[in-house]
């Protein structure tokens, strides 16, 4: 087996494919020769997204992971689909308190991701693709700020383990990562109060918060023949901080 990953010939659907994590996932499978699809929730992060990148262009969708009907239209845009990244998600904090809001953030970061792959299902059947979920180090322990975004990171993980138990058949494998402390719009807020800044960044083992490049290698290994037997996986990909 040749150890350079060649992903030539297949779609990847990255959701939340935009900005951040998604979209350094999304420049790196264009760099192993995939075919992208990023996908947005409105069209102000379509407009501000640019889907040419050094390897290729991104191909870019409107998707909204908690509208089925808006699930459809896009996948309706698409051919085969051999990858999908399930990394749309969000956080309200402490506002997680109340039910609406939990809600929320359990209809996105954990719906969403059973919506998209519940109807991406006859396509990836047809393919023998691979799901990547984007978890997070809240998939290990709990957050006393955010209740409802750890309560969906958990939840993702037995979602993941579930899937890949169900859809072996299939020959669909499902896995996930955990990013730790990663620097994107996500954490923006944190990251420019200094002392949070710091304080965190002094609790990774590795010193240093993660960039969204720093996930983007593990989506690789996990769609790659290297990792052909490799289904309802956890990564941490986190400098350490999970293992501390
Ligand atoms: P980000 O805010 O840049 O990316 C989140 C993306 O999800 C955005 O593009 C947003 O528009 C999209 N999104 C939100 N709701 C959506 C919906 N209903 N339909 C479609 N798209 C929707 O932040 P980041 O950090 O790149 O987040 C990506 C993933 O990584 C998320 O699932 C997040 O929970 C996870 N993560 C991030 C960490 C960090 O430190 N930044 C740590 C652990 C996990």
């Amino acid at each position: 087996m040749a150890w350079t990953v060649d992903l030539s010939g297949k779609v990847a659907l990255v959701t939340g494919g935009a900005t951040g994590i998604g979209y350094a996932i999304g420049s790196a499978f264009l760099e192993a020769g995939a075919a992208v699809v990023a996908t947005a929730r409105s069209d102000a992060s379509l407009a501000a997204c640019n889907p040419e990148t050094e390897y290729g262009t991104m191909q870019l969708l409107k998707l909204d992971v908690t509208n089925d009907i808006s699930i459809d239209a896009a996948l309706e845009q698409i051919g085969r689909l051999d990858i999908l990244v399930n990394n749309a998600g969000m956080v309200k904090r402490a506002l997680e308190f109340q039910s609406e809001n939990f809600a929320d953030v359990i209809n996105t970061n954990l719906m969403g991701v059973q919506r998209m792959a519940q109807h991406c299902l006859p396509k990836l059947a047809l393919t023998r693709g691979c799901i990547i979920n984007v978890a997070s180090m809240w998939s290990y322990f709990g957050s006393r700020t955010a209740p409802g975004y750890t309560a969906s990171k958990t939840g993702l993980v037995g979602l993941t383990r579930s899937l890949a138990h169900a859809w072996a058949e299939h020959g669909i494998r499902v896995n996930a990562i955990a990013p730790g402390w990663i620097a994107t719009k996500m954490t923006q807020a944190l990251r420019e109060d200094q002392e949070q800044y710091e304080g965190i960044r002094s609790r990774i083992p590795m010193g240093e918060w993660g960039r969204p490049e720093d996930v983007a290698g593990t989506a690789v290994f996990l769609c790659s023949p290297a990792a052909s037997y490799v289904t309802g996986a956890l990564i941490p990909v986190d400098g350490g901080y999970s293992a501390a």
